[in-house]
């Protein structure tokens, strides 16, 4: 068995606050305690197409890094070397250039590679593992939706920015008696909304996990205004589902513009609607996210010094574990509509639409 000298550092997918804290984290243990040689690859696994752009991490390189938000080594949610794109002669072609990107591995001395990423990273990383890469995964996603693992580093802090957020409109929406959306990020699953609606206090939370009816929230909209509160704060996660009636709709607009025009309608009465966006995947890592992400860099290079390869790090009972990268894709975690936390919610009078 070869010794372990070098070791690549990767990142892929969509960006999450905390990714440079992997990666200082990462960098540190296996130069302090290995005094391994590490490699930083520059956007993903397309890094890897042109060698020459990969370069050596050291310790200064990782100097200041660990509050900023971003990816000292940049990312890209596009990248595939199985299914690589490119235009050749004017015409889009989609290549399989793995062999490319393993032979390129090896030219630049690197025995394993850490790739940080969500599911999309980690299948990638699973197929190259199989033709024989030394690979150990990290996972990572604001959206906090992998299954294999109880909190991804980067969900801590795009809650904080959403609940922040609400908190702020909370305000407006008082003063001005008005109904305000926020729609936040979450993909298929409604972690961010859950968390930062109750949080934030919302009123209506809506989420991918349970599907709502418009008449819903305009009966819950009039019960408040008979209690005398003339305002309701409403949260949407981005995959929420669609009535029927606004289906037909969906490409011409932002899903909380059609869904506050319906609740417009149906309560006569003002909406306005924010969408977070990207803001929720910047900022500096809370300090949850920072602890978090270190534990999984340093984890990471435990794995590879064991030659424990084909696994992922991740949390467990609060504890740093593995599993098998191949046990991890492709199972996403939802919110439980019946879960102790919408249960937590329904009892304090938050309304889910349904
Ligand atoms: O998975 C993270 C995430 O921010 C999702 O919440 C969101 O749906 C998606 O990525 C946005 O991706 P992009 O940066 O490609 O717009």
């Amino acid at each position: 068995m070869s010794e372990i000298r070098c070791i690549g550092i990767c990142t892929g997918g969509g960006d999450a606050p905390g990714l440079n804290a992997v990666i200082r984290a990462a960098v540190k243990a296996a130069i302090l305690k290995y005094n391994w040689t590490v490699i930083g690859i520059p956007d993903g696994f397309d890094g890897l197409i042109w060698p020459e752009k990969s370069r050596e991490l050291t310790l200064k390189d990782v100097s200041g890094i660990l509050p900023r938000g971003g990816t000292i080594l940049g990312t890209t949610n596009r990248g595939n070397p199985f299914h690589y794109k490119t235009v050749e002669n004017g015409e889009e072609v989609t290549r399989d250039i793995s062999d490319e990107v393993i032979t390129n591995s090896r030219k630049l001395g690197i025995d394993a590679v850490i790739t940080i990423g969500g599911d999309g990273s980690q299948k990638i990383a699973l197929d190259l593992a199989a033709k024989g890469m030394n690979l150990v995964g990290v996972p990572k996603t604001i959206d906090n939706d992998l299954s294999a693992t109880e909190v991804t580093f980067g969900f801590d802090t795009a809650l904080q920015t959403a609940t922040d957020a609400i908190d702020k409109i909370h305000t407006t929406a008082e003063s001005h008696h008005r109904i305000m959306i926020v729609e936040v990020m979450g993909r298929d699953a409604g972690w961010i909304a859950i968390g930062a609606g109750i949080a934030g206090g919302a009123h209506v939370i809506l989420i991918p996990e349970i599907p709502f009816t418009i008449q819903k929230i305009c009966e819950h909209v009039a019960q408040r205004e008979s209690f005398g509160k003339r305002f309701t704060v409403i949260v949407i996660a981005e995959g929420a589902q669609l009535p029927p009636e606004l289906r037909e709709n969906r490409r011409a607009s932002a899903i909380s513009n059609l869904i506050g025009n319906a609740i417009s309608a149906g309560t006569n009465k003002d909406v306005r609607v924010s969408v977070l966006g990207h803001i929720q995947r910047g900022g500096s890592p809370t300090p949850y996210d920072r602890i978090l992400a270190t534990r999984f860099g340093v984890a990471a290079v435990e794995l590879v010094a064991k030659r424990d390869f084909g696994k992922m790090v991740c949390l467990r009972s609060e504890r740093i574990e593995a599993v098998q990268i191949a046990d991890a894709v492709g199972i996403m975690k939802a919110v439980k509509p019946d879960g102790e936390l919408a249960r937590t919610a329904r009892a304090i009078g938050i309304c889910f639409g349904d």
